[in-house]
């Protein structure tokens, strides 16, 4: 295989976007085009307002815009043009038919793999960016040659990608690994060589690790399970601090500074959100029940459980704290995002937390300072959440700031832990606010005493106050 000059990437979404801007910066020579099918998504990439926030994405795109980067909707041209393609396309969770609710839904990928088969005419290396069921470069691989036109052959590897949200440039310019998986014969051999000359532009060689297709697919579900299995295990601990009077953060500290261990991923919380955690694991669950492996399966849905059991249980906490009726009163809830730096809505716990206040008759009121009023309206009315988006758009208001959030409000509740509430002035928020009032902080990061003496009455995770 010839070096690679010109990328294509099948998808502008979270992954394809960034991914390919910050190999457009590390690679100056290579043309990179991201396709997506959405007009809107692309005219966003190409204008000062980037559809996604993610700090230090606006600086990476200004440099590389129009010198080797591209954003654009003509698919064709870029496949034609591309001798690398990512496929970086969504893997949602299927909602009809076989599998529904577990298995990852791959209209998508076979999409972009009927598109590439379509349209190409030499040789191409597609690379599998999207998290998919182990096993899928295959079905893309049985798509391509089915439709193989003579003279064109093409070679299929997986590439995960470890990004998270808020953190993503960051995480793609100095990633802990880059794995590749690819078939084992000498094409696939040169097709991952292909693949590592890009990544060596920026990633020493040690960290770019190669195995076979199927440990690479594999590999990402395990990664984002792992993970997350350590946020329900330091939660599941948190309902029995909560219980006994121990202090989820000095427990999570002494069992992190255990060397094998480690200390990340111990951070007590609502319950995870984002777009990856409960569809990969799902997807994993599936996996593991298609291959009659139940006790695997059932394992792995316990991870799944605990998340949705502490959602439910700081959102009972919040009523049972309130006299045990929220009718009527009004609640601010500080962060709709699920994680911090990004504007990203997908899964959030807030959603869970806001759509059960609602539901108890609450006037709920919300701030967050990177998610757009619509999203909000979109995530709290979706069939999915609510059989009465009225009741929604009847009780939510969205604010522009925290402090006119809070005013007049019987209890605030933090879910997301975005710095500048840390910050607020709370004397100034106490004094306009009904009383007695109620602070529930669902991520850890205020200061109770200080709350304490202003007057709140303060309650959080996985430590009785
Ligand atoms: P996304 O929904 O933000 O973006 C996907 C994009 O693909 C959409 O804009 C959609 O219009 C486009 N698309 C769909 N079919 C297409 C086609 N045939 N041709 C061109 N474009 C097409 O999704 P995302 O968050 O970027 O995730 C993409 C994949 O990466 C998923 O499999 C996800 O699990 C995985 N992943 C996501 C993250 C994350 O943090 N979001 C991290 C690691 C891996
Ligand atoms: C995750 C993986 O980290 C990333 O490697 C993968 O590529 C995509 O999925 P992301 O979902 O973007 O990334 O963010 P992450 O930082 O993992 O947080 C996920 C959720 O877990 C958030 O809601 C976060 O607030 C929560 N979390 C994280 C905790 O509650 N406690 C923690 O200690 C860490």
């Amino acid at each position: 295989m010839a070096k690679i000059t010109n990328i294509c990437c099948l998808g502008a979404g979270y992954v394809g976007g960034p991914t390919c801007s910050v190999i457009a910066l590390k690679c100056p020579e290579v043309k990179v085009t991201v396709a997506d099918l959405s007009k809107e998504r692309i005219a966003q990439w190409n204008s000062d307002k980037l559809p996604i926030y993610e700090p230090g994405l606006d600086k990476v795109v200004k440099t590389c815009r129009g010198r080797n980067l591209f954003f654009s909707t003509d698919i064709t041209k870029a496949i034609l043009e591309a001798e690398l393609i990512f496929i970086s396309v969504n893997t949602p969770t299927k909602i009809v038919g076989n599998g529904k609710g577990r298995a990852a839904d791959l209209k998508y990928v076979e999409g972009a793999a009927r598109l590439i088969a379509n349209t190409a005419q030499n040789d191409k290396i597609v690379v599998e960016k999207s998290t998919v069921p182990v096993k899928a470069a295959e079905s893309i691989a049985n798509i391509l040659k089915a439709n193989q036109k003579p003279g064109v052959s093409y070679q299929v590897l997986s590439n995960p990608e470890f990004l998270a949200e808020g953190t993503a440039i960051d995480d793609l310019l100095n990633a802990d690994r880059v794995l590749i998986g690819g078939e084992e014969s000498s094409e696939g051999r040169k097709a991952i060589e292909a693949l590592c000359s890009i990544y060596d532009h920026w990633i020493p060689r040690e960290n770019i690790i190669t195995t076979n297709t199927w440990s690479s697919e594999l590999s990402k579900l395990a990664a984002n399970a792992f993970l997350a299995q350590r946020i329900s295990s330091i939660n599941s601990l948190s309902a029995v601090c909560e219980a006994t009077g121990a202090d989820v953060s000095e427990v999570a500290r002494a069992v992190g500074l255990d060397s094998r261990i480690g200390s990340k991923f111990l951070q007590a919380s609502v319950g995870f959100g984002g777009s990856c955690f409960q569809k990969d694991i799902l997807n994993l669950v599936y996996i593991c029940e298609c291959l009659n492996l139940l006790e695997v399966a059932a394992y792995w849905q316990q991870v799944i459980d605990m998340n949705e059991y502490q959602k439910s249980r700081f959102s009972i906490k919040i009523v049972e704290a309130l006299f045990n009726t929220v009718s009527g009163k009004n609640i601010c809830i500080l962060g709709f995002a699920f994680k911090k730096n990004t504007g990203d809505t997908r899964e959030s716990p807030s959603i869970f937390i806001a759509n059960t206040l609602i539901q108890e008759g609450g006037s709920i009121r919300i701030y967050d300072p990177k998610v757009e009023e619509d999203q909000i309206f979109e995530d709290l009315t979706h069939p999915s959440i609510t059989h009465s988006p009225e009741l929604v758009r009847k009780n939510v208001t969205v604010y522009q700031d925290a402090y006119s959030a809070c005013e007049g409000c019987h209890a605030i509740v933090v879910c997301t832990e975005w710095d500048e509430f840390t910050n607020l002035d709370y004397d100034q928020i106490y004094q306009k606010m009904m009383k007695p009032a109620y602070i529930f902080d669902g991520r850890k990061i205020l200061n109770h005493q200080q709350l304490m003496s202003i007057g709140f009455h303060v309650q959080t995770i996985g430590k009785r106050i």
